[in-house]
């Protein structure tokens, strides 16, 4: 297939690793279809934006009507928040899991019967390392982020012998707004994030850690966590 036939519809793009990936892919001559809440900078002959929210109950519906019958070739699933718990509410801890988690499996339901019945397409999640930790800052980031990893790459093997590819790209720090904390080791510029995204959707691995130098630094971590939740005992009663 040309590259110039090439389809992408990438959900979270109006900011950071989404924003930057559509750029390059309209650079490379894909058409591109976008969305997120908030309007796209992007104007472009190849470019198409939609503004949705991935946690709305009509979201899957919204979607099949965006993209009509046809399947699309690729479909990045960028979108993704996170922050520290409020004690007293924690409606934006299950907030968390409806961007990072429950969109991106309204976006698989979306997409993938199309994907199957032509037995071609490619969906790549952008996890993070952060899933195999226990964070006591952010820990609705880091459990959707286990799920979301743990639940696409079972889904990359169920759905292998129908002809679709499924790629969890997991990164350690990219320097976007999310990238919020006081230090980020090993941290990748926008350019070097894209890089990695279209070496995924060149190969399709099922699994790609991104750097390895902070998925050392994160298996140590994730050691310690280990240990504090082994030994933490509750306040006293
Ligand atoms: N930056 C890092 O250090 C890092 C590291 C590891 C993994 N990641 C992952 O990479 C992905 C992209 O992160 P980023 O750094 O590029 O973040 P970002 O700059 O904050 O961009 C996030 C994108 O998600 C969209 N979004 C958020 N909520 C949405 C919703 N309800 N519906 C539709 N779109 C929504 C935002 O657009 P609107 O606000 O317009 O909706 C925005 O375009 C995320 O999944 C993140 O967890 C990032």
């Amino acid at each position: 297939m040309s590259a110039l036939s090439r389809h992408a519809l990438i959900i979270g793009n109006s900011d950071g690793i989404g924003l930057h990936s559509t750029r390059r892919l309209l650079d490379r001559g894909w058409q591109v279809t976008g969305v997120s809440r908030r309007a796209s900078p992007v104007g472009h002959d190849g470019y198409q934006h939609h503004v949705l929210d991935v946690s709305q109950r009509d979201y899957v519906e919204k979607l099949r009507a965006i993209l009509g019958q046809g399947p699309v070739d690729t479909c990045i699933y960028c979108a993704g928040i996170g922050g520290p718990p409020d004690p007293n509410d924690l409606g934006s801890e299950v907030h968390v899991f409806e961007v990072n988690l429950m969109g991106a499996l309204r976006t698989a339901q979306a997409i993938v019967p199309a994907m199957v019945a032509a037995g071609r397409g490619h969906l790549v999640v952008l996890s993070s390392q952060a899933d195999a930790l226990v964070l006591a800052d952010f820990p609705s980031y880091a459990a959707s982020k286990a799920a979301l990893s743990s639940y696409f790459e079972g889904l990359g093997l169920a759905l292998r012998p129908h002809g679709v590819a499924v790629s969890n790209l997991r990164f350690g720090f990219v320097d976007t707004k999310m990238a919020r904390a006081a230090v980020r080791p090993f941290m990748y510029t926008l350019d070097q994030a894209v890089d990695q995204v279209e070496l995924v959707l060149r190969k399709r691995p099922l699994r790609l850690t991104r750097p390895l130098s902070m998925a050392v630094l994160v298996r140590l971590l994730a050691c310690l966590a280990r240990w504090r939740v082994f030994f933490t005992r509750g306040p006293a009663s």
